[in-house]
């Protein structure tokens, strides 16, 4: 049986995340997963931190913590952010905390290095004599040989994007102390990428369906695959295997190798916790899983090169990524999301005005799934008074209430003479109904936001042709049907709202008087005349309350 194993790109445990974050990896995924568990899949979601790496170590260095002490209250935030969004995942671990990750890691290594896909070599490396330390990536600063900008780190220029080599930097300078490096010999292992592109993985992506942004970005990737450096001079990481390292001491993986391991380990620390070890097998070696990795478009090379040459060159059996559906990037208000540029918004603040799930649905229904998009406070009032609050709402508090005060709160008797007109009117004449799960599972969340607004705006065309309450004076039993054929409809937009806005979904679920989690019922699909009824009438319904107040506009302040 086919399963999913859903991952978001592990996030930094080094700053607060952000909304740029949110659309390019989580909350698409999110949706994916909930929908997908509706549909009866099998699906696994996981996450964590990614707690290695220079950048990290310098932010613990100023901010004058252990790199363990730093990370973990990183984690935690993060953490708190995705509670806040309503993002679950089966796990969320940690690369620095997960018990199974430097076993994992240093396995892959030792894999590869065994299949002959490692290259071992030492080279000069920029040291800094006054700090007495190799100065790893961002631990030295330069100006770009590509661009020719100043601020170019060693691994990257974030000007151009080249990935640097710290070698070729003019006026190095470490960032720690500003002294000018010296050269000095290392030794590091190389990730053969030529020569795993050439076995295999330079066919697979050709061959592979990617998304179609995602294409346009991969086709260059293959052109100059250079070896990589996957170790460095540091402490901080998971060790070099010692049967490999020998003499050479302190050193590490480098971040990006272990990273995506995560993946891996984080699965089997979930299967461990479960009681069940041996089941991550059963999700990263059977050929029944397809791995899906939501990400922000500037991993695509490590997702859709670095990390399949890395699962093919262990030669375990484990699956290649079947989707990656990176988006573009969100940025806020003409800039990008910067936390270290003060570019953001401060979650805790913000949430006191704006409501968690009405931001996750506006972010959804602008995600960067095509094109860089932006995230405006203005759009998002807009969007919460005409399409939450204006449709989907309007709808629900009208009838329900209407309801309550002159149906004792049951929900009122379809009477057979209507049935058929009823039916047509709702499932055929007033709009076209569409299953938001279709555009989900093509990754089109945008689109799949709005077939649910599209599928409200079908009632509420029902609701004004009907108009029950002017209608209960002259015919009640017509007037008690369309009610009921309103109630019937609700119901089903309560099943569709699930993985949009999960808590409302919930909230409507009970107004309908109907028991446990809406998340559990199975996905709806579209409405079929012969099968789609399940009220009889006289049901109790439960309390009705408004789900989603009108905003104000932003004070210009908060925009
Ligand atoms: O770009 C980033 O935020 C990285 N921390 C993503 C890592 S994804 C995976 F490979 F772990
Ligand atoms: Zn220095």
């Amino acid at each position: 049986m086919t399963r999913y194993l859903v991952t978001s790109a592990l996030p930094y445990a080094n700053g607060p995340i952000h909304f740029g974050h949110v659309a390019g990896a989580y909350l698409p995924a999110d949706v994916y997963v909930r929908t997908l568990r509706m549909l009866g899949e099998d699906v696994l979601y996981v996450c964590g931190t990614d707690e290695h790496g220079v950048a990290i170590t310098i932010n613990a260095e100023k901010a004058g913590q252990e790199y363990g002490e730093y990370v973990k209250h990183w984690h935690a935030d993060i953490k708190q952010t995705f509670d806040e969004l309503g993002i679950e995942f089966d796990v969320f671990s940690g690369t620095s905390q997960c018990a199974q990750h430097v076993e994992t890691s240093q396995e892959f290594f030792t894999q590869l290095d065994a299949n002959g896909f490692l290259e071992k070599r030492t080279t000069e490396q920029l040291f800094c004599p006054k700090d007495e330390m190799f100065l790893a990536d961002r631990y030295v600063v330069g100006t770009c040989y590509s661009c020719g900008k100043p601020g170019a780190r060693g691994d990257e220029c974030p000007s151009c994007g080249t990935w640097i080599d710290p070698l070729q930097l003019t006026e190095p300078a470490c960032k720690l102390c500003g002294t000018t490096p010296e050269r000095k010999a290392t030794t590091h292992w190389y990730l053969d990428l030529p020569k795993l592109r050439d076995a295999k993985i330079g066919d697979w992506i050709q061959n592979h369906e990617w998304k179609p942004n995602v294409a346009a970005f991969i086709q260059n990737l293959l052109d100059d695959v250079p070896q990589r450096a996957i170790t460095r001079d540091m402490r901080w990481g998971v060790p070099v295997p010692s049967e490999v390292s020998g003499d050479e001491q302190d050193k590490v993986l480098y971040v990006w190798f272990d990273a995506p391991i995560g993946y891996v380990s984080f699965t089997k620390e979930l299967m461990a916790a479960r009681g069940t070890p041996d089941a991550w097998k059963d999700w990263w070696q059977s050929p029944d899983t397809r791995l899906v990795h939501f990400i922000g478009k500037d991993n695509i090379p490590f997702h859709c090169l670095v990390f399949p040459s890395m699962l093919y060159g262990v030669q375990q059996d484990y699956v290649m990524p079947w989707q990656v559906p990176a988006n573009e990037f969100y940025n806020l208000a003409g800039g990008k999301f910067s936390t270290s540029e003060g570019r953001t918004l401060d979650l805790d603040t913000f949430f006191e005005t704006y409501d968690r799930e009405v931001t996750r649905f506006y972010i959804l229904s602008t995600l960067p799934e095509t094109a860089d998009a932006e995230f405006n406070l203005d759009n998002l009032v807009t969007l919460n008074n005409a399409a939450l609050a204006g449709n989907l709402g309007n709808l629900i508090t009208r009838v329900l209430k209407f309801i309550a005060k002159n149906n004792d709160n049951q929900v009122p008797q379809l009477t057979e003479a209507h049935r058929e007109q009823y039916d047509t009117m709702m499932l055929t004449d007033c709009g076209e109904i569409g299953d938001p799960a279709e555009w989900v599972t093509q990754y089109r969340f945008r689109k799949a936001a709005e077939t649910l607004i599209a599928n409200a705006s079908v009632a509420n065309v029902f609701m004004q042709r009907t108009e029950p309450w002017a209608l209960r004076k002259t015919d009640p039993e017509a007037a008690a049907s369309a009610l009921n054929t309103l109630c019937e409809y609700i119901h089903w937009l309560a099943r569709w709202m699930v993985p949009f806005l999960p808590n409302k979904a919930q909230a409507l679920w009970e107004m309908l008087g109907r028991p446990g989690k809406v998340a559990d019922q199975p996905w709806p699909g579209v409405p079929q005349r012969a099968t789609w009824r399940s009220f009889e009438g006289g049901e109790a319904l439960g309390e009705p309350a408004a789900l989603f107040p009108r905003m104000d506009a932003p004070v210009a302040a908060d925009a």
